[in-house]
């Protein structure tokens, strides 16, 4: 690609610690699950500067991105000058943690009916070790995000993890994400996260009750909005650097989308409008609710609330992992790279 160099912080700054304890520069899915290694059965170093973490260093320094064809964060590249390869890192600035998956609802995209928790993501004699382990990767971390797949202040052991980092680190700052059922200030004081949180997300995905209750089974709308307003006073204070909503689009619940772009704006929330991932063993739900498909009997409603003036001139909005509906067709990886650094065209994708 001519003679410049493309440089992704990701693999230098970025670890992702998930279930079974492997460990990912970026989100698993982007890179097709290229691991550097697994806390549970190599060392710090054997995984952060061994050699898959080369490997994947240096194809991005040659501007090889073939071991990320599902990239959806270019904004994040940049050009740089440096003509030397650094292979090796220091400890990573930020963690992602997602060790255990167990929740207090099942969300229909996420968890079907039948759903049962694997109890053995984490091997039971590591079970008392979380912190042990994971001391040499917070060394240097300023963030420490959590959890991608379970739910935080559900799970005893991601409770009592995030305390004992929150007690023994206390430099660091943390990025909760979590469906705000259990998020009230008694739990955040428990956890020890008061003014400790520089980033908090909620996953709503329903402006309505009913809309709510038809995605997330087990939920509670009512204590989710009274919690959702509590964190919204502590933006307001400035005890909260940055405040999300998530919201999964469906066909289920497409039209609440410009109600919640002004729901947020109130509250002071951006919103994040994420794709639907149809990876997951859910083959007949995605096809009922995949409004992203283009052969799906509501997609051009979709593309038209996409299209208005509420969705196209909101500045709180993030669209996440459905591209498809900006160019209203998919833009491959390269493509987008192309467009970016030859034509700097796309900014929102
Ligand atoms: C897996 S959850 C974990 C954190 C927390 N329990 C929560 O719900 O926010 C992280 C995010 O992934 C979203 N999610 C789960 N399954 C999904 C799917 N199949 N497609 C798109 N988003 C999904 C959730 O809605 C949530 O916003
Ligand atoms: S290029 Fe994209 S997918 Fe690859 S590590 Fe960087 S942000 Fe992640
Ligand atoms: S709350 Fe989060 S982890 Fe739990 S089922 Fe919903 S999306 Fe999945």
């Amino acid at each position: 690609m001519d003679n410049k160099h493309i440089y992704c912080p990701n693999p230098y700054i970025l670890a992702e610690i998930m279930p079974f304890g492997n460990v990912y520069p970026c989100s698993c899915g982007w890179i097709r699950g290229y691991s550097f290694g697994n806390i549970f059965e190599q060392s710090y170093d054997e995984i952060w500067n061994g050699e898959r973490a080369s490997e994947f260093r240096q194809k991005l320094y040659n501007n090889d991105f073939s071991l990320c064809p599902g990239c959806q964060n270019l904004e994040i590249l940049q050009e740089i000058k440096d003509n030397s390869p650094k292979l090796k890192s220091p400890p990573p600035e930020r963690i992602l943690l997602g060790l255990d998956e167990f929740c207090d609802v099942k969300c229909i995209f996420c968890r079907g009916e039948n759903y049962k928790i694997d109890t053995k993501l984490i091997p039971d004699d590591k079970k008392d070790k979380l912190l042990e382990i994971l001391t040499p990767w917070l060394q240097n971390a300023k963030y420490v995000k959590t959890n991608a797949v379970g739910e935080v202040f559900a799970s005893k052991i991601s409770r009592d993890l995030i305390k004992n980092i929150a007690d023994n680190f206390p430099n660091i700052k943390f990025e909760i994400i979590t469906n705000g059922i259990q998020c009230t200030k008694e739990n955040i004081e428990k956890l020890n996260l008061t003014n400790r949180i520089s980033m908090i997300t909620i996953s709503l995905h329903a402006f309505t009750e009913k809309t709510y209750n038809q995605i997330v089974k087990g939920g509670n709308y009512k204590k989710v909005i009274e919690n959702i307003k509590y964190l919204s006073t502590l933006k307001e204070l400035g005890q909260i650097e940055r405040f999300e909503l998530h919201y999964t689009v469906t066909s289920i619940n497409y039209k609440e989308i410009p109600d919640m772009i002004n729901f947020a704006r109130q509250l002071g929330a951006k919103i994040r409008f994420l794709g639907l991932d149809c990876s997951r063993d859910l083959e007949e739900l995605y096809k009922r609710i995949n409004i992203q498909d283009k052969n799906h009997p509501k997609y051009n409603d979709l593309v038209k609330i996409v299209h208005s003036k509420t969705f196209l001139e909101s500045k709180d909005i993030v669209i996440q992992g459905w591209e498809y509906f900006t160019g209203l067709k998919p833009i491959s990886f390269i493509e987008k790279f192309k467009k970016k650094f030859y034509n700097r065209e796309i900014t929102k994708y």
